[in-house]
């Protein structure tokens, strides 16, 4: 285990199993409805390491696409501020979104998101987001898929960061407090 984390919450084989399951859930769920089209949308840079797996997961034909806003910085609280830094490369209309999130915190990177891509006309969008906080006043986001709940503490790894480090970690864990 890494020197900089206290406890690990999920390892390696909790999020092979969990996004697995996920995977074959929308695969169930969508083998209908493939034909028009299903884009698996991620928000950078977090996410890129859930949907990632999440994608070999799901065995119907997909488009990949990434979005990048932020509104963390490098901090550990959320500024609320949300940034588009990079939209994405294909048009969203009349087909069936899936956004695929790490993590629903305070919701408002969520709560934004499904707002713009809404807008785009969609067929469909729902949300798989691997982790939900459990965090005091969290916006209402109707999520289809959840991995797992989790406590409200500072977590990384398996995508998450603190201050861009600790993506790389295979598993999730809860940051020593001396850290940030
Ligand atoms: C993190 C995380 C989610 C978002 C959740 O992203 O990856 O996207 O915060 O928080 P919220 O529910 O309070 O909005 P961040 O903005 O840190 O950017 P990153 O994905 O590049 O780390
Ligand atoms: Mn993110
Ligand atoms: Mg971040």
């Amino acid at each position: 285990m890494h020197q900089d984390i206290a406890e690990i919450l999920f390892t390696e084989d909790d999020l092979a199993r969990r996004v697995g399951e996920i995977g074959a859930a929308i695969t169930n769920d969508y083998a209908k409805v493939a034909d028009e089209g299903i884009v698996l949308v991620s928000v950078l840079r977090g996410a890129a390491i859930f949907m990632a797996d999440l994608a070999r997961a799901i065995e119907l034909p997909l488009e990949m696409d990434y979005m990048a806003i932020s509104s963390y910085g490098n901090g550990a609280k959320s500024s609320g501020v949300v940034r588009i830094l990079k939209d994405l490369s294909s048009e969203i209309e009349g087909r069936h979104v899936i956004v695929a999130e790490d993590i629903l915190d305070s919701g408002l990177t969520l709560k934004y998101l499904l707002k713009n891509l809404s807008s785009r006309g969609p067929a469909s969008i729902e949300v798989a987001t691997l982790l939900r906080k459990q965090t005091p006043a969290q916006a209402k986001i109707d999520c289809k898929y959840i991995g797992f709940e989790c406590p409200d503490e500072f977590i990384v790894g398996y995508g998450l960061d603190f201050a861009e480090r600790y993506r790389n970690l295979p598993y999730i864990g809860v940051l020593k407090p001396e850290i940030y």
